[in-house]
């Protein structure tokens, strides 16, 4: 499959680096409003650097949107129009009606519309959802789930995140938390009931520079998903260091899982008095930059795989996120920012 990406930035050359290691996929091209980001990415990647939008979408199958979340509705609209299929980042839009669009035109699209929702992919959790699914700690009673990150205390300069301008999509929750949000659904098969959330957002780095901030760097949320377990979720850019990572407790009827991101690739699992130690090793295709959770750059690839596979329709089952999912996630980031600035 040839595919292009869109935004040369962070997350467009993690996406490189997986298609330069995917046996189903070539990258044709690359395009970025800063015409010398698009060029470094191509350079690096041995491709193309087009001059438009336009131009990529003529000489690729597929697109991955890796640009800023005010960009990818519009991006969406173009590709799907032009009758390829889409990988776009989350978080899916700045807005629910942007995503709810996008969903609308995915449901008649020629192509496949995936959601980057890459943390599914993460070995810990699939191995929790298989632990899940065949019912090894009973019916699941409680979920604490955290994502914590420094980097509201390490970026010490006001930038776009800070300002309100996409306050619903740029804060720690929305950043951030919506892959947790994500996480809760693909692992427990069912939405999160809002009318039972309560939020606290917090923002600890008040200031930057002569700038208040504008946005939550660390939010807390209680809540139950529907007809399903308690859940309490933290997302955080304000942590300390040795805080920081991802972390997953489930507490069920016959047994309960722990998994903390600083452990490596690792469940604790308990059904019985001793805890035993589930270790998942991965293939280790591609190493994880400083700072990611183990698996987090195969994860990537991983999500290249099924989305290429389905666009080539290929059997088997799929882990991929699509638009419907990335609507429900947006529908309850936005509810959740709701709930907590009103509280
Ligand atoms: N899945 C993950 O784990 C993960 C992690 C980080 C970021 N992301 C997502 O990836 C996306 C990009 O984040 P990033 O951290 O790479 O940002 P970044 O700021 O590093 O890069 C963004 C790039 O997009 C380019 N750009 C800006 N406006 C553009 C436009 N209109 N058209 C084309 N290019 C444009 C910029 O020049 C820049 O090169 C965001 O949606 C973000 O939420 C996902």
């Amino acid at each position: 499959m040839r595919v292009g990406i869109i935004g040369a930035g962070g997350i467009g050359h993690m996406h490189a680096r997986a298609v330069a290691a995917s046996d189903t996929a070539t990258l044709a091209g690359v395009f970025d409003l800063d015409p010398a980001r698009a060029q470094s990415l191509a350079q690096a990647s041995a491709t193309v650097a087009f001059p438009s939008p336009r131009d990529l979408f003529g000489a690729v199958d597929g697109v991955v949107i890796a640009s800023p979340n005010r960009t990818h509705a519009d991006y969406a609209h173009e590709a799907i129009g032009s009758g390829l299929s889409v990988l776009c980042e989350k978080p899916m839009a700045v807005s629910l009606a942007q995503a709810t669009g996008m969903r609308t035109l995915a449901a008649d699209a020629p192509g496949i519309c995936a959601m980057g929702f890459n943390y599914r992919y993460l070995h810990v959790i699939r191995e929790a959802r298989r632990l899940l699914d065949e019912g090894t700690l009973g019916h699941v009673l409680h979920v604490d789930v955290a994502f914590k990150r420094a980097s509201a205390l390490t970026r010490k300069h006001f930038t776009w995140r800070d300002s309100a301008e996409e306050r619903l999509t740029s804060g720690a929750l929305g950043d951030l938390g919506v892959h947790l949000i994500d996480l809760l659904h693909f692992l427990f098969h069912r939405p999160v009931d809002l009318a039972a959330c309560q939020v606290a957002l917090r923002t600890k780095v008040a200031r930057k520079g002569s700038r208040a901030v504008e946005v939550d760097d660390h939010t807390f949320v209680s809540g139950r998903l529907r007809t399903g377990p308690s859940f309490t979720l933290t997302a955080s850019k304000a942590s300390q260091p040795h805080e920081t990572g991802l972390t997953l407790a489930l507490t069920g009827t016959r047994g309960d899982l722990t998994h903390d991101s600083k452990d490596g690739p690792v469940l604790q699992l308990r059904t019985g008095v001793d805890w035993e130690q589930i270790k998942l090793l991965g293939t280790g295709r591609l190493e994880d930059p400083p700072g990611e959770v183990t698996g987090w750059a195969d994860s990537f690839l991983d999500q290249l795989h099924d989305w290429t596979r389905a666009v080539a329709a290929a059997p088997g089952p799929r882990t991929l996120a699509d638009f419907e999912d990335g609507h429900q996630a947006q529908q309850v980031l936005q509810d959740l920012l709701r709930i907590g600035e009103d509280g």
